[in-house]
């Protein structure tokens, strides 16, 4: 498991490690990081069928984020129950600063294949980042349902994060893609840097 989980830490390959208090708020803010995570859940869900939408001659694509999107809405419901289960309360969602400020990175223009590249990556940015996460929650909280619960998410959200760059690498030179991934990682560094941490907010 040791083995595995450096192999995975060193395949996200992110910049900077979440701030180690993040954890510690985010454990005592369990209503507030299950809500938040519910819509981060749902966000991912209708990001994939965007994708599928925007981009749908792309068959390799639209072949590999379908089954995603269940996945993604089951993650959704799973998070849900535990919100349920636990009688807190769901609620609008918040303001995403993150995402917002990976959004306006996005390189506009280019060919069908530059452009669905760069939002493959984006999301692979956000799943490595979620990944991150939810091990260190898995670590750190002491709700042991919730600690196996976030062990799960982890892996397969590791599992999307390869999906995406694969999916990426298909459909643009990987040597681009390695070059390019490497802006994003360093882009992300700077928005974690920036970012005030809270205990209500995945991201
Ligand atoms: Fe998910
Ligand atoms: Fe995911």
């Amino acid at each position: 498991m040791a083995w595995q989980e450096s192999t995975k830490n060193k395949m996200l390959r992110l910049e900077l490690p979440t701030d180690p208090r993040w954890v510690d708020i985010a454990s005592i803010s369990l209503e507030a990081i299950l809500v938040d995570h519910a819509y981060c859940e749902q966000k991912a869900a209708s990001s994939c069928i965007s994708l599928i939408i925007k981009f749908p001659e792309f068959d390799e694509m639209v072949d590999v984020l379908t089954p995603v999107v269940a996945e993604e809405w089951q993650h959704f419901e799973s998070v849900m129950q535990q919100i349920r289960k636990r009688g807190f309360k769901f609620g609008f969602p918040r303001k995403d600063n993150y995402v917002a400020q990976l959004q306006s990175f996005v390189r506009k223009g280019g060919s069908r294949k530059d452009q669905v590249s760069e939002l493959l990556l984006m999301n692979a940015l956000i799943e490595a980042r979620s990944c991150e996460r939810f091990k260190l929650l898995s670590k750190n909280l002491e709700d042991k349902e919730l600690s196996v619960f976030y062990h799960e998410l982890m892996i397969s959200e590791a599992g999307h994060y390869v999906n995406f760059i694969q999916l990426a690498k298909k459909y643009q030179d990987p040597e681009k893609v390695e070059n390019r991934w490497q802006e994003w990682l360093n882009h992300e560094k700077n928005v974690m840097k920036d970012l005030e941490i809270r205990g209500d907010r995945m991201h």
